[in-house]
């Protein structure tokens, strides 16, 4: 118990000082992502499965920005079937343009968290269509590209990288005609089978294992 105690504390301890070294970020968005972004997406925006919210540590402040922004706009997370989605479209919609900016600055700066491997999808037929399909766009190691908007993937879980593909496939995401970007996704998925998917997003977290720094 004494350990458990001592470990929240230390990592709680270790996340303030994170938080507080962003450059950029304002004390409102350190104080907003502690107070409102973390008891969804953890302490070190780090995500839980149990509330299916993302690993948002170290997303490039471009990507956090846009997405934030196509959340206010209606164009994500309005779906029937996207209740996570959802939840987060009504989060982004109580944040200023100025908050979601500083917000999404100091999100970039948080350590990533490397993906594991928990799906255990088929490998040998994930990294097929990885390097056939996705490696255009989000590089050979899976670390996303400004040039095409494509961000990595290399931070995010494999269960998140999975229900992302089949919100993209289903038309969840990306399905709302202003947005370009998401339309891509669609079609670059719209004729993978759950398996397949799964497979894809299980190579992905091996490519992300490889690319782990060692642990501090
Ligand atoms: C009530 C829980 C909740 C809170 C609070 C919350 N989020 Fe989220 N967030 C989610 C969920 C769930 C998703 C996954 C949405 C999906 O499946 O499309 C998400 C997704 C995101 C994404 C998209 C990530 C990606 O890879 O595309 C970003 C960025 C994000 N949240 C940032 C934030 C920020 C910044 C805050 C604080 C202002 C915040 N969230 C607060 C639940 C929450
Ligand atoms: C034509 C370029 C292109 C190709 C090819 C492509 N993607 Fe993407 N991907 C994008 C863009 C652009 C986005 C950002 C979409 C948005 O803004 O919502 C994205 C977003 C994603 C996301 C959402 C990440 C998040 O944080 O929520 C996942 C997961 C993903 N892609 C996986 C894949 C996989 C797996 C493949 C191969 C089957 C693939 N992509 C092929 C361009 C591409």
């Amino acid at each position: 118990m004494r350990i458990v105690i001592r470990s929240l504390l230390a990592s709680t301890i270790i996340s303030v000082a994170l938080i507080g070294s962003a450059a950029g970020a304002t004390p409102e968005a350190e104080q907003k992502f502690r107070q409102v972004c973390a008891t969804c997406h953890g302490p070190q925006g780090e995500g839980k499965r149990e509330l299916k919210t993302p690993s948002i540590a170290s997303l490039p402040a471009w990507y956090v920005q846009t997405q934030l922004e196509k959340f206010q706009k209606s164009i994500r997370g309005t779906a029937a079937d996207d209740v996570s989605g959802q939840q987060m479209h009504a989060i982004a919609a109580t944040l200023t343009p100025r908050m979601t900016e500083a917000i999404a600055g100091l999100v970039s700066k948080l350590p990533r968290n490397p993906t594991r491997n928990t799906l255990k999808g088929d490998l040998t037929e994930g990294e097929f269509i990885f390097r056939d399909v996705c490696m255009q766009c989000h590089r050979y190691n899976a670390t996303g590209e400004l040039v095409f908007k494509s961000p990595p993937l290399i931070g995010l879980q494999d269960w998140y990288i999975e229900r992302q593909l089949r919100k993209f496939r289903d038309g969840n995401r990306g399905a709302d005609k202003r947005d370009i970007k998401g339309a891509k996704m669609h079609l670059m998925v719209n004729d993978l089978s759950d398996a397949d998917l799964r497979g894809v997003a299980s190579y992905i977290s091996v490519l992300a294992a490889k690319q782990a720094k060692p642990a501090k």
